[in-house]
């Protein structure tokens, strides 16, 4: 998979991508991973990637040329663009399922104030929104998207079940976990994960993961 991703501020990556899975995804080469600043893409002195909005009002609006420019250099058959913006559609763990499938995808950050509108109608092909609030720009989103997207790749995740078992997968929150020590300070792990019997404890598990769905987030029982 290859994922390329448009921004203003690029440094803002280099954390996150440079540790842990993310990392070790990249040295296996199971993605390649590429930051492109925005200004690259400009022509003036400037390198100007945005202007005051038509109209008037407050901040400033990513411009339509830039985006076109840097699509016509980045574009494969087959790539997934994808705007980060909080007015898309709601990141779920299907949405990144689906994604992981994907063998190109272009994530446009966006600043300020927004994009112009002609951006969302001409040149991507999905909007993605991580959540009912507005951040102020698309790089945290595009990590998000990537994080979660990059550990379902099959060999980024060492035993792949964890990933097939997590919360969200099947519809439910994932079962109650315990590590030793069985017994600290009186607080009992359930006796039946120390039974041996792997039946009982796998039917154990999945009444618990309905019940903490229930308990906690019964609003994903409903679909
Ligand atoms: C301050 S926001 C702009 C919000 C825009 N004025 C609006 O009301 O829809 C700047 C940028 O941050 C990113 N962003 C902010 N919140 C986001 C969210 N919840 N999900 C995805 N991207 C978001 C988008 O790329 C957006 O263009």
């Amino acid at each position: 998979m290859k994922i390329d991703i448009l921004t203003i501020f690029p440094e803002m990556f280099e954390g996150p991508f440079k540790e842990s899975m993310i990392k070790r995804a990249q040295e296996k080469k199971l993605v390649e991973i590429k930051i492109h600043n925005l200004r690259n893409w400009t022509e003036d002195k400037h390198k100007t990637v945005d202007d005051k909005p038509f109209g008037g009002g407050p901040g400033m609006i990513m411009k339509v040329e830039v985006i076109d420019k840097a699509l016509k250099d980045l574009k494969l058959k087959n790539s997934r663009v994808i705007l980060l913006t909080p007015q898309g559609k709601t990141f779920k763990q299907k949405t990144a399922r689906e994604l992981s499938k994907v063998k190109h995808i272009i994530l446009i950050c966006g600043h300020y104030e927004g994009f112009d509108e002609r951006i969302r109608e001409y040149f991507v092909d999905e909007e993605i929104s991580i959540g009912n609030y507005v951040l102020t720009g698309g790089e945290i989103p595009a990590m998000v998207v990537v994080d979660s997207v990059v550990r379902l790749i099959p060999g980024v995740v060492g035993n792949e079940k964890s990933t097939k078992d997590e919360s969200f997968s099947n519809g439910l929150l994932e079962y109650p976990q315990y590590t030793r020590p069985a017994d600290y300070k009186g607080r009992k792990v359930p006796e039946v994960l120390l039974s041996g019997n792997h039946k009982e404890i796998e039917k154990w598990r999945k009444e618990q993961a309905k019940k903490k769905t229930k308990k906690r987030r019964s609003d994903l029982l409903m679909f």
